[in-house]
C-alpha cells in the first residue's frame, strides 16, 4: 500500500484524536516501517490493518466504521490531490465508471507497485449502477467509505446498498447505487 494512504490516515487520526494518539498507534501496532511513511514509499497493507485494529481497541469504534470514515476523508484528499480525474465528469455514475479503466490505471502508471482492487460494472436500469469490488486485501469498508465520499462530492441523492460475498482471500462486495 502506498505511503500516501498511510500519511492521509495518520493526518486524519491527528485531526480527530491528536498527535499522542498517532504516537500510541505506531507504538502499539508493531510496524515493520516503524510508522515512518513517505508518500512515494510502499508498505505492506497489513500495517494499515494493524493501525486500524489498534485504533479500534483504543477508540472503541469498530474497524469497519473506522475504514468507512477514513474512506470518506480519503476521497476528499485524493480529489484535491488529483483534480484531473474529476475534470469533465458530469455526474457520479460517469466518474465511478472511469475508476477501473482510467483512474486506477493511471494510478498504476504513476506507482507501478500500487496494489489496486478491481471493479465490475452493471447498469440494470438508467438510474441504477452496480459495482462489484474485488480485492486481495480486506478493504471493502474502505471502498464503501470512498464511495460515500464520491457521493458527497457530487451532491446527488443516491441510495447505497451493499452485499458482501465470502471469499477465500481478501474481500468482495457488490455496491448498488440508486438515483
Ligand atoms: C480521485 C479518485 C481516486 C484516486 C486518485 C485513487 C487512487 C488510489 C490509490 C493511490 C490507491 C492506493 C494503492 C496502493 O496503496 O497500493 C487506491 C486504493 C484503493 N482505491 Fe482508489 N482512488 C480513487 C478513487 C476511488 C474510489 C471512488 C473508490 C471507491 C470504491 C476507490 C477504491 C479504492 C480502494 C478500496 C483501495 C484500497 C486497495 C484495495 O482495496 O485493495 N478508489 N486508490
Amino acid at each position: 500500500m502506498k505511503g500516501i494512504i498511510f500519511i492521509q490516515f495518520t493526518k486524519k487520526v491527528n485531526e480527530v484524536w491528536g498527535e499522542d494518539m498517532v504516537e500510541d498507534l505506531i507504538e502499539q501496532a508493531d510496524l515493520d516501517s516503524e510508522g515512518v511513511y513517505t508518500s512515494v514509499g510502499t508498505y505492506c497493507f497489513r500495517e494499515m490493518v494493524s493501525l486500524i485494529n489498534v485504533l479500534s481497541k483504543i477508540s472503541g469504534t469498530s474497524p469497519a466504521d473506522l475504514q468507512k470514515t477514513f474512506g470518506e476523508y480519503l476521497f476528499k484528499q485524493l480529489s484535491m490531490k488529483y483534480p484531473l480525474f474529476l475534470e469533465g465528469k458530469k455526474d457520479l455514475f460517469s466518474f465511478l465508471a472511469s475508476l477501473e479503466n482510467t483512474i486506477h490505471v493511471e494510478v498504476k502508471k504513476l506507482y507501478p507497485e500500487a496494489e489496486l482492487p478491481s471493479f465490475e460494472y452493471v447498469f440494470p436500469a438508467e438510474n441504477i449502477m452496480e459495482m462489484t469490488y474485488r480485492s486481495q486485501r480486506p478493504f471493502a469498508d474502505l471502498a464503501e467509505g470512498l464511495l460515500r465520499g464520491a457521493v458527497a462530492h457530487f451532491g446527488e441523492k443516491i441510495e447505497l446498498s451493499r452485499q458482501d460475498f465470502p471469499v477465500e482471500k481478501g474481500s468482495k462486495a457488490l455496491f448498488r447505487l440508486t438515483k
